[in-house]
């Protein structure tokens, strides 16, 4: 493992820019799930953090969480991806869950992850099905030999504009893998949790602006909202935080390979004027992780790109 601070070092400022207000993200459909190898230019940035300048510079990390156990599900792109390489980044290791057609992206996360002086492993499941969350939870116990973080991230989406087009199928595999997963996987990971270990998991702006075209999808991180808190409720007095991430547009797989174009063309349409990054996600979950939200749980973290919310 690098010493903290080391990974600061690593690279210098990057030479790219961020997207500016106004910037369209290329319009571009990929089959789903979607892989970030196949992501047109700008790729989703990973590990640099926004300038006031408008460009980039390297994560600066503190070993914030050095010597730490993560599960990280959705953890071969994206979100899941970003929190992976800052967890590294701040000392952890983490065990990744993906679908089994994103294995190229888990190991470019892999990859990744190593260069920061962590070790990662790959579980390629599908976390539908409740044996497969079992299986995660044993991973973990064996190849990290514990766990002290456990991110539930992954989802699925597909836009639909009324309730009339939506059918019985696709609303039961929405809750199946956007909420399911998140009982099991949580249920599963507390009995090796202790004093200390955290919960955080992914939702969106979409349950507080009542997002029309993604009617499953919003009520499943609806769902995410009020477990978090009933979560919280039941294990803070075991010293366990559970909290949420609610993010707004952030370029990741997930747009080209679920949204139509015409909501593509406005993805930057929040009042800071562009579309997030990973990494200005990730460090969301770097912060909940870490013993610098000691006195936060059950509450959700908003990096929406200045979208107001209630609750
Ligand atoms: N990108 C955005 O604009 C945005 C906005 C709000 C919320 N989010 C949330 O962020 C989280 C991460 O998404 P992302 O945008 O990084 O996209 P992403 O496509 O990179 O990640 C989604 C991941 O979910 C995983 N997944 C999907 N179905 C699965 C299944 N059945 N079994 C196992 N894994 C499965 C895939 O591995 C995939 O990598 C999701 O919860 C998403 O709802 C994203």
């Amino acid at each position: 493992m690098l010493p903290a601070g080391q990974s600061v070092e690593r690279a210098a400022s990057g030479s790219k820019s961020q997207f500016q207000p106004g910037h369209k993200i290329p319009i571009q459909h990929l089959t789903k799930p979607g892989l970030e190898a196949d992501m047109a230019d700008p790729k989703p940035v990973i590990d640099q953090i926004s300038t006031e300048d408008g460009g980039y510079q390297l994560y600066k990390a503190a070993g914030k969480l050095a010597g730490k156990r993560a599960i990280i599900t959705g953890g071969d792109s994206g979100i899941g991806r970003a929190t992976a390489v800052l967890f590294a980044m701040e000392g952890a290791s983490s065990l990744i869950v993906h679908l089994p057609e994103e294995e190229t992206d888990a190991k470019e996360t892999k990859k990744k992850v190593e260069e920061c002086g962590s070790q990662c492993h790959c579980l390629a499941v599908d976390l539908r099905k409740r044996e497969n969350c079992k299986k995660v939870i044993e991973t973990a116990v064996k190849t990290l030999g514990g766990i002290d973080i456990l991110v539930n991230n992954a989802a699925f989406q597909h836009m639909l504009n009324d309730i009339s087009e939506l059918d019985e199928e696709q609303w039961l595999r929405t809750f199946d893998t956007n909420i399911h997963p998140f009982f099991y996987l949580s249920k599963y990971s507390l009995p090796h949790m202790q004093q200390g270990s955290t919960i955080i998991n992914c939702a969106s702006v979409n349950p507080y602006i009542g997002r029309g075209d993604l009617l499953d999808y919003t009520s499943t991180k609806g769902a995410i909202v009020a477990f978090t808190r009933a979560l919280s409720n039941q294990q803070i007095k075991n010293g366990i935080r559970v909290n949420c991430v609610c993010p707004g547009p952030i370029w990741t797989p997930l747009i080209p390979s679920t949204m139509q174009t015409a909501a593509m063309e406005q993805f930057h349409a929040v009042p800071i004027g562009r579309p997030g990054q990973p990494s200005e996600v990730a460090t969301c979950f770097v912060f909940l992780a870490s013993q610098d939200s000691s006195y936060i749980s059950g509450q959700c973290l908003h990096p929406n790109g200045g979208v107001m919310v209630n609750g």
